[in-house]
């Protein structure tokens, strides 16, 4: 994770981001980075943030998972998420008292799109007794109709965990897919995507495997199936950085949103990181003069329906239990 720093770091820039950009960079950072203990605030980025929030002025990054348990547990007053709006919810959901802000309010996500919560009234009653297990990129109001939540860090423990034989699983039909590939659980899905994972083809990667010697492929779980039977790893976005500080490929394709290999590549430079550039649009609308803007004006604030809160925290929670 990148510590919050009050200056660029001119050092680590040149892979990423031209060091005169960088250098430019400086004054906005620093204005956030004075604004941010004015306000008793933190900044919590996605790991797909580009380079200058992840490593300019995030105090803390991570993967879904990651960003909900920091956003419990942080003491600070505001938290800025650098994010998508279900990820601002969720820190809303887990934290109540604090004042979350999201830079952008467009930053959706096609996945939180696909459902709504009286969809999932309809499934209960095709599946009677199957608990529905939602992954974490929904609503607030479709997580309070649910009765376990998951992220892609911990969707099989979660499956696995709740100790029946059928589960709803919600929205993403490939998430869902690569779950019920590895358990014996039966796994009923919706059909849900991420319009940026659902691009990437088998095909692709085959491609590169015959066109790069000794190349490392690893996924997320969000791509198709054909895409997860070629990677050598499949995991969240935390579990892919970890997966390449622990294994130091020679060259990696991280076949995901593709800030995230910039930004593994500052920490990395030795690793050829080779980039199929699926950008997720409505992460690029965080931006830095966004962040400083949020925090200029405390906009927008994220406010969540007490009683939905209430209920999709149970929800949240019980995936906090079953996910050690
Ligand atoms: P992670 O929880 O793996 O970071 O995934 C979030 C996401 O939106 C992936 O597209
Ligand atoms: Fe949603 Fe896909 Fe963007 Fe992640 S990458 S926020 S799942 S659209």
């Amino acid at each position: 994770m990148p510590p919050a720093t009050s200056m660029p770091d001119l050092e680590r820039s040149p892979s990423a981001i031209p060091a005169a950009e960088w250098a430019a960079l400086e004054p906005t950072i620093a204005e956030i980075n004075r604004l941010k203990t004015e306000r008793d605030a933190i900044v919590l980025a996605h790991n797909y943030m580009t380079p200058d929030i992840f490593h300019g002025v995030a105090d803390l990054s991570g993967d879904s998972l990651a960003l909900a348990r920091l956003a419990a547990s942080t003491e600070a007053s505001v938290i800025v998420l650098a994010g998508v709006h279900f990820m601002a919810e969720t820190a809303k959901i887990v934290n109540p008292d604090k004042t979350v802000l999201i830079p952008d309010l467009r930053a959706g996500c096609s996945l939180a799109e696909s459902i709504a919560a009286a969809d999932i009234q309809q499934l209960r009653r095709q599946h009677p007794g199957a608990p529905v297990v939602t992954y974490v990129n929904t609503s607030a109001a479709v997580k309070a109709a649910s009765d376990v939540c998951c992220t892609s860090a911990n969707a099989l423990q979660i499956v696995e965990g709740l100790g029946v034989d059928k589960v709803i699983f919600l929205p993403d039909r490939y998430l869902g897919a690569w779950v019920a590939s590895q358990t014996d659980v039966e796994v009923v899905l919706w059909d849900g995507a991420c319009e940026v994972h659902e691009r990437f083809t088998g095909q692709q990667l085959r491609d590169y495997r015959q066109g790069l010697d000794g190349v490392s492929i690893i996924a997320h779980p969000e791509c198709p199936e054909d895409v997860l039977t070629e990677a050598d790893f499949v995991g969240s976005t935390s579990g892919m950085i970890d997966w390449v500080r622990e294994e130091r490929p020679e060259r990696v394709v991280m076949v995901t949103e593709c800030s995230m290999s910039d930004n593994v590549a500052l920490e990395l430079p030795e690793i050829e990181f080779i980039r199929p550039c699926n950008l997720c649009p409505h992460m690029k609308r965080i931006s830095l003069e966004g962040i400083l803007e949020s925090l200029r004006t405390m906009s927008h604030e994220v406010i969540v329906e007490p009683e939905i809160a209430a209920r999709a925290r149970a929800a949240v929670e019980r995936m906090m239990e079953l996910s050690v």
